[in-house]
């Protein structure tokens, strides 16, 4: 794949010597640090480029892109070729989405699907561009990292990520997930919405008395971080929560790679620092998310006020859930929040039901919200094993028309209004048809 991505960074600069550039992006951490990763790039090329940040790949967009324009999407576009074609443009592609039909001729893409390589995120790939343009550019390597961290992709380090890591000059820690693990550990249990513990969650006073039982104090007043922590306290901590929370999951999922970026001159977690890009993109700050990543000033203070106001929107949505339309079987629940959940949030409180483990491994986790006259779908797959979440809505899609994509444990898609009952009853059909395993 390196070496594709020489020659794809070859014509790419080739076609676009006389030509200007449009940037299209998708409105996610992993796209957003994608789309910082290609400005900073360009700009250093001083290439003339424009930019668009967009919720998912819809005709309408693909119809609008101006002419005379080499096209570069990142992040987005595998599962569009049917419109792609149709562009006049030389277009090129840097995306990790599964690929539903045949690449056409006036695309070059990168996407390791193709190369049977390593998970790598759409920041991951714009990296490799980016370090392909210049070295300079290795500076950059703390957002792929990021994007990572934004798509989930952070379990499995291979080859290329341990580079990335590298040219980042990241630290890697074992640990406790909950984050910001820099921050003192009362806060962290008090705020955390990653797990909830009864009389812990949401207190001050009974995060403080849990630490306090388990004999982790504070210095200086203060308590420590997860970083901070040993490994005798690290699982005294690990115990301790397995024991309080109401969920069923097991220890092993709080323990991961904790990674430490140097972020406007602090030791940041990356987890926490792709929670508040999220934030600003999905709230419609994309600019401002942009900045922030590319660690301008102006942009700090107004990302830290984004991300409370989106935390509380979170908390909002996730206390609308229990009078919101379900139907559950054993292996699927379909939520349909209607309009009592924003579009561009369903898909975070989708992956956040399917992590906080109220529900098994491999159940499918579907989540419908209205915009305007049309229904965002996001769907995801409880733990890693289960069917392809992107192929099942495809499936649905297929006959009901509308838009689709995704990977193999998240995806989604978008419908009209008035296909809502049609989507639901052939949802159900192809749910319940049973997995047979060969
Ligand atoms: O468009 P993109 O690939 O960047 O987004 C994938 C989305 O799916 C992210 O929002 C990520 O957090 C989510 N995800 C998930 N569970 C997984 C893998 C990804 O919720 N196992
Ligand atoms: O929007 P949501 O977070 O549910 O998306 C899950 C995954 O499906 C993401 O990787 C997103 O890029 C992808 N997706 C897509 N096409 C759509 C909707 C979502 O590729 N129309
Ligand atoms: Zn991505």
């Amino acid at each position: 794949m390196i070496k594709a991505i020489k020659e794809f960074a070859y014509q790419f600069l080739k076609e676009t010597k006389n030509t200007p550039i449009k940037v299209i992006s998708h409105h996610d951490t992993d796209g957003i640090t994608s789309a910082s990763i290609i400005t900073k790039t360009l700009q250093r090329l001083d290439l003339e480029f424009s930019l668009t940040i967009v919720k998912q790949l819809e005709e309408s967009v693909i119809k609008e892109l101006p002419e005379g324009h080499v096209i570069l999407f990142v992040d987005l576009a595998s599962n569009s070729f049917n419109y792609i074609k149709e562009i006049k443009n030389k277009v090129f592609i840097l995306d990790h989405h599964e690929i539903n039909s045949e690449i056409p001729e006036n695309v070059s893409i990168i996407n390791p699907h193709l190369f049977n390589e390593e998970e790598i995120s759409g920041a991951g790939l714009a990296y490799l561009f980016a370090k392909e343009m210049s070295e300079e550019n290795t500076d950059l390597a703390y957002l792929a990292i990021i994007g990572m961290v934004g798509d989930q992709m952070d379990k499995n380090i291979g080859k290329i990520y341990n580079q990335i890591l590298k040219d980042a000059s990241i630290e890697v820690k074992k640990g406790v997930t909950l984050y910001p693990a820099t921050r003192p550990l009362n806060k962290i249990l008090e705020y955390s919405s990653d797990i909830f513990i009864p009389e812990v969650t949401g207190s001050s006073e009974g995060s403080a008395n849990f630490l306090r039982d388990i004999g982790i104090g504070t210095i200086n007043g203060q308590y420590k971080s997860i970083i901070d922590l040993n490994e005798e306290e690290t699982s005294k901590l690990i115990t301790a929560i397995t024991v309080h929370k109401t969920d069923n999951g097991s220890t092993e999922d709080l323990i991961g790679n904790i990674f430490l970026i140097n972020f406007f001159n602090r030791l940041e977690d990356a987890r926490q620092i792709s929670a508040m890009v999220n934030a600003c993109s999905r709230l419609g700050e994309s600019a401002v998310a942009i900045s922030f990543c590319l660690q301008k000033r102006s942009s700090k203070e107004k990302a830290d006020s984004i991300y409370t106001k989106h935390k509380q929107n979170i908390v909002k949505a996730l206390n609308s859930l229990p009078i919101l339309k379900k139907i559950e079987n054993d292996n699927y629940v379909i939520i349909n929040a209607e309009d009592k959940i924003k579009d561009t949030l369903i898909g975070t409180i989708a992956s956040i039901i399917s992590n906080s483990k109220e529900y098994t491994q491999g159940k499918a986790i579907i989540a419908m919200a209205y915009n305007e006259d049309k229904i965002k779908v996001s769907a995801r797959m409880v733990g890693k094993s289960g069917r392809n979440v992107r192929e099942l809505l495809n499936s649905v899609i297929d006959i009901v028309g509308g838009e689709v994509g995704g990977h193999h444990a998240a995806a989604g898609a978008l419908l009209q209004k008035d296909k809502e009952n049609e989507f639901i009853e052939e949802l159900k059909k192809k749910l319940e048809i049973k997995l047979v395993k060969v």
